[in-house]
């Protein structure tokens, strides 16, 4: 199949289901070779199954594409070496690695455990890094043997964690900080040849279907634009992944049904200089002032690139949970205990 990324070896990340298995097809309909990786767990992360890889694969080889699976986890640091290793000595090279692996545990930050914390800040900050890093030091090694490499890194971050989603202080913390690993990562690895870029997805999928987009996606007649499928991701995804878009690096897109914008990032705003140390009591008055001349925060359900007023699954609340252990596990030597009673 020849398109724009013609001969292109690309490993995704959890591409089989949802957004990456429309970046598989997509890439692969463009002519790439794509090696297909899913752990095949559940949205909460749990489980594990070769089949969704399996079938992404096959869908891809009757498309008379180039394909194969991965299994390994993508927050294991050896797991992610042996996916990027499976590129190269499956494909003989690597060119593009898109970070989609996600899951969601979805929880008020007055309920959250440990445990859904680590686990979801795992997948998608580890299992982003770590595929990073392992493609880091294959592009950086042909470089020091005097090959070149026009090389691009996708990440995936979300308007979660850019506007803030409450009720996902663990995913919105992870795809933010996915957001900043972009930035950083690009300024490192320009002199690798290699890009590295992000985007904020939205679209209708196993993870977004209790979030408010199921019902706005039942809105849409056959025939009509669905502005909610997963496969209108894909195509800035594979631009990004070609050579077309060597200038472009470090930068976050927000992208949803036809529409594509930059997730302008942190900036150096409205400012107040004294010259001289802040009295504390002062700064009522400087802070009021900075304010006045500063755009509002962007909120999620204002201005999410879909038009969808994102929701919390029904059974997010600020309630305390049945299960919450109200006593802590900590030795009592280890307890702060109030002295003065
Ligand atoms: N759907 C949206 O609107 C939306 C919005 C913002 C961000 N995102 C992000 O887009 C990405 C794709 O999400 P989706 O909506 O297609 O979800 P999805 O649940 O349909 O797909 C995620 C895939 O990742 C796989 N996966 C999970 N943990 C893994 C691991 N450790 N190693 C390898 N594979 C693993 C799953 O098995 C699954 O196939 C995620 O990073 C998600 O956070 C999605």
């Amino acid at each position: 199949m020849a398109g724009i990324c013609q001969g292109r070896v690309v490993v995704i990340t959890g591409a089989a289901r949802g957004i990456g298995r429309a970046h598989a097809l997509a890439f692969a309909a463009e002519g790439a070779k794509v090696v297909v990786n899913d752990l095949g767990a559940q949205v909460d992360g749990s489980g594990s199954s070769a089949g969704p890889a399996g079938e992404v694969v096959a869908a891809i080889r009757a498309q008379g594409g180039e394909a194969v699976a991965n299994g390994d986890d993508v927050s294991d640091w050896a797991g992610a070496k042996r996916l990027i290793d499976c590129a190269v000595e499956t494909f003989g090279g690597l060119h593009v690695v898109v970070n989609n692996a996600g899951i969601l545990r979805d929880r008020m930050l007055v309920n959250m455990t440990e445990d859904e914390w680590d686990t979801v800040v795992k997948v998608h900050m580890k299992g982003t890094v770590a595929p990073m890093r392992w493609a880091a030091e294959y592009w950086r090694e042909r470089t020091r043997s005097g090959e070149t490499n026009d090389a691009r890194i996708i990440n995936t971050s979300s308007a979660s964690g850019l506007y803030g989603n409450p009720g996902q202080v663990n995913y919105g913390a992870a795809k933010a900080g996915i957001a900043s690993m972009t930035i950083i990562a690009a300024k490192e690895l320009g002199r690798y040849g290699v890009t590295v870029n992000a985007i904020a997805p939205a679209a209708l999928t196993r993870m977004t279907e209790n979030l408010g987009f199921g019902r706005m996606a039942k809105g849409v007649e056959a025939g009509q634009f669905d502005a909610f499928a997963p496969e209108n991701i894909s195509p800035l995804v594979v631009w990004l992944g070609s050579t077309e878009s060597a200038a472009v690096t470090g930068r976050v897109f927000n992208v949803a049904g036809g529409r594509i914008s930059i997730a302008d990032g942190w900036r150096r705003g409205a400012e107040q200089d004294k010259r001289d140390r802040w009295n504390p009591s002062e700064l009522g008055p400087v802070v009021e002032q900075i304010l006045s001349e500063s755009a509002p925060p962007e909120t999620l359900g204002r201005d999410a690139d879909s038009g969808v007023v994102w929701r919390l699954s029904s059974e997010v609340t600020d309630e305390r949970p049945a299960t919450t252990r109200l006593t802590p596990s900590t030795p009592e030597s280890a307890r702060c205990v109030d002295r003065r009673r």
